[in-house]
Parts: C-alpha cells; structure tokens; sequence
C-alpha cells in the first residue's frame, strides 16, 4: 500500500527540544543541549515506525516530546482524533491527562518502572480507575484484568504476585499489559526489547506485533539495535545529533540506502549471510559531537567519508527523493549495485 493513501495520525512539525544547561557563572550564556533539533515526521494509522540512532541521539526525548512528558520547546504536534487535529501542546492539564490514555508508552526497564510495593492486579489496575475505564470495587474490573494479562501471556494466577516474583521478561509484558489495558491508539515503545535476552526478545516482539494486529495500535518503536527495528518497522527513521537524516519505508532503506550515516549503521548490522560478509564494514571515526555545540552546516560532516566543502556549511535540506523516502544530505548515495 502507498504511504499516502494512509491516515495520519500525528503530523509533528519542526519540533524542537531544547534542555537548558545549569549555568556555573551568572554572567555566563545560557546554554541548551539540542536533544531534538527541528523534527518533521507524519505518523500513520496502524504503522509501526522503528527510530533508531546511537545512543544519546535524542529519540528517548523525541517519543517524551509527543507524549508531552516535556513541552516542546518549538514546534507543533498534532494528533488526528474523530476527525479533528489536537494541538498537544494547547492542551490543558485535565484534557491531557483523558488524551494520555490514549498515549501511552512502555519503557524499556519494567524494574524501575513497576511499583514493587503492588501486585500486578493493582498495576494493571490503577491506570484503569484513574481513567475512569472502572469504578473501585466493580467485579468485572477483574476479568477485564484476567483478559489483558491473558491475551499479554501472563498466567492469571499471577494476579496477587509482586512484580520481584517475576524474570525480566514476565515483568516487560506487565508493563505491556498496564499500557494496553488503557486500549491506548500510539504506543511508544522506548527499547522495550532491550534488555532482554535474545529469545525473550523475539517472544516480546511478538507479542507485541499480535496486539498490534488485534487493536490497530501505532506504534513508534524506538531502539539502538537495527537489527531488531528491521524485524519489526513498517518505515525506519535515523537519528543523528538530534535531527531526522533518513526515513524510508524498511524494505527500500535497506536496498536503496541514501545517507552515509545509515549506511555506516546497516554495515555494522551482524550477518549470517554469506553474501553479506564480503561487504565492506564502515567503521565510524570520531566521537559523536556535543549536541551543546553541534557542528555546523551538516552535523554528521565531521564524521562523514563522502564530506565536502559545502557539508561544513550549509545544512543540507530534508528532501523528498520519492516513495516517501526523505533525506537530509548534500551527496546522497545513489541505488547500489545488486
Ligand atoms: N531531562 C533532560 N534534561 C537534560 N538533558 C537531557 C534530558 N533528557 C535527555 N537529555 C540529553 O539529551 C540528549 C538526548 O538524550 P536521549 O533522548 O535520552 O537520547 P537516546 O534516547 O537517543 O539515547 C542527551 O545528550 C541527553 O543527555
Ligand atoms: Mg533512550
């Protein structure tokens, strides 16, 4: 299916994140790290878009962002509800709070992120009274709960259990359960895989995709592991230093991949294809720059193989090369050779 024929649901333009930095002199100029730069992106209905990037790239603020865990320093951020466009941003404390049951995320430590002090039954159970979805002391709330915890693979027995009683893997489909108890619409899923081993990940990937089917959930799907975002994106965003570089549908980013960033990135994806072995393995030189003080014209210029003159200058332009392949680069690479 063509990308455009397909309904947005949250249209985020320019948005920016800025966070200030404390100043050690008064006289000093206040500072920011530019965790998100200036990000343009429709998220459709039904999709699971994977943002991958390194580390400290700004994609765990960018899904805080549209959730509104932090407003936005610049920026809009719309969200398609009944027919109408939300403001996020112009949301009142009351409104947002009936909007975030819509919204919802998972993080990537459900150890930090569980109450140890409550059984997964109240886990599952608070977002449920303080939505309103249930009143205190109704019956049926727990058969609702009994279902969620099913349908997420967790034995019903383990309703009265504390989340310590559970392996990571049991405890990473609590947290799915808490979200998708609220029948929430977007889900941000923040390196939900993770820490899990290898076989638990695939388990919980399927998981998730399953649910994802059964309630027609969007899902931005935020991981440093490409070879997981692979497996589970309908389109893929790089991140570099704040800003979006490339975003493409999964299959032609792979095959037809624009961006020295991506491609130093795919290079370092392990394979058990022979094929693949002869290919040659970009390694990154330098360290990733100060998203204080990011370098100028492209931010990636300083460690980019292909770099220019005019790369340390002017910011390339986020560019629509076609098939909703965007890219931001002055020398794009070209279709390769098969
Ligand atoms: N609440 C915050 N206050 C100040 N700086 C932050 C905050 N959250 C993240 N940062 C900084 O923003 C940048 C991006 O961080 P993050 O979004 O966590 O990246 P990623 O999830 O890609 O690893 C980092 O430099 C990080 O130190
Ligand atoms: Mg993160």
């Amino acid at each position: 299916m063509q990308t455009n024929e397909k309904k947005v649901l949250l249209r985020i333009q320019d948005v920016k994140q800025y966070f200030p930095i404390k100043k050690t002199h008064f006289r000093e100029k206040q500072k920011y790290v530019k965790a998100n730069d200036g990000i343009t992106l429709d998220i459709y209905e039904g999709e699971t878009f994977g943002l991958v990037g390194e580390s400290g790239c700004g994609k765990s603020t960018f899904g805080r962002t549209i959730l509104q865990l932090y407003p936005q320093t610049h920026g809009e951020i719309l969200y398609q509800k009944d027919g109408e466009w939300v403001d996020l941003k112009a949301q009142d404390r009351e409104s947002m709070r009936s909007l975030r049951k819509e919204l919802q995320i998972v993080f990537q430590d459900p150890y930090s992120s569980l109450n140890p002090r409550m059984t997964v039954g109240q886990i599952i159970g608070e977002g449920l009274l303080s939505h309103g979805m249930f009143k205190r002391g109704d019956g049926a709330m727990k058969d609702y709960i009994f279902q969620i915890m099913e349908d997420c693979g967790l034995s019903t027995y383990m309703f009265g259990r504390y989340p310590h009683q559970f392996s990571g893997g049991q405890r990473q489909r609590i947290g799915i359960a808490r979200s998708l108890a609220l029948r929430p619409r977007f889900v941000v899923c923040d390196e939900a895989v993770s820490a899990l081993d290898v076989s638990i990940q695939s388990q919980i990937l399927n998981l998730l995709r399953d649910l994802k089917e059964k309630d027609n959930l969007t899902y931005l799907f935020i991981t440093h592991d490409l070879s997981v975002v692979k497996y589970v994106s309908d389109r893929i965003g790089v991140m570099y230093l704040g800003n979006l570089v490339e975003v493409s549908e999964t299959g032609e980013l792979f095959e037809n991949t624009m961006h020295p960033y991506t491609e130093a990135l795919l290079s370092a994806i392990p394979t058990t294809d022979v094929n693949d072995r002869k290919k040659e393995r970009i390694l990154l030189e330098g360290d990733i720059p100060s998203p204080v003080n990011p370098p100028r014209g492209c931010k990636f210029h300083t460690r980019c193989r292909y770099c220019q003159e005019v790369c340390t200058q002017q910011e390339p332009e986020w560019t629509n090369v076609g098939k909703g392949h965007y890219v931001a680069c002055h020398f794009p690479l070209g279709r390769k050779e098969k």
